[in-house]
């Protein structure tokens, strides 16, 4: 079973950025962690990062007929793009949506998603095991 982990605007800047949110470690570590977790239970990971919108439609994309299923931090593209939510939509590859941060207890704004809707679910609030617990929900789901 491979699984792709998308991510978003600015999350190349963890480790440094807004720590008290989202934390010390930075998406390498996280990926690092991931792959730990994913090789006990013999699962394939692909991470990619990017923060141009149309980049991260194109490896949804493509990830048709290539990943099983995909994990996504669409970072601030969750409350702003109708081209992800779109591309989820046109491949239907079972995807779950995370966020490090609880998106519900904080800005107005934050709180609306427009991706998570294509999605079989959302997890959020959990720190790096956000990244964890998705995969866990999306090789279930997959497992069916
Ligand atoms: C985030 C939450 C988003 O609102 C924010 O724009 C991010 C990170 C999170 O993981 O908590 O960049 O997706």
């Amino acid at each position: 079973m491979k699984i792709l982990f998308l991510n978003g605007p600015n999350l190349n800047l963890l480790g440094t950025r807004e720590p008290d949110k989202y934390g010390n470690e930075t998406l390498f570590d996280i990926e690092n962690f991931i792959k730990k977790e994913a090789q006990n239970i013999e699962v394939e990971t692909v991470f990619f990062q990017s923060n141009i919108e149309g980049e991260l439609v194109n490896k949804i994309q493509e990830a048709k007929g290539n990943f099983d299923g995909i994990v996504i931090n669409p970072a601030a593209y969750t409350h702003t793009s109708v081209a992800i939510r779109d591309a989820i939509l046109a491949v239907q590859i079972p995807t779950v949506e995370i966020h490090l941060s609880n998106i519900h207890t904080r800005e107005e704004f934050r709180k609306i998603s427009l991706t998570a809707p294509a999605c079989i679910g959302q997890i959020t609030g959990f720190g790096k095991n956000s990244y964890k617990l998705g995969l866990i929900a999306v090789v279930d789901f997959i497992s069916k």
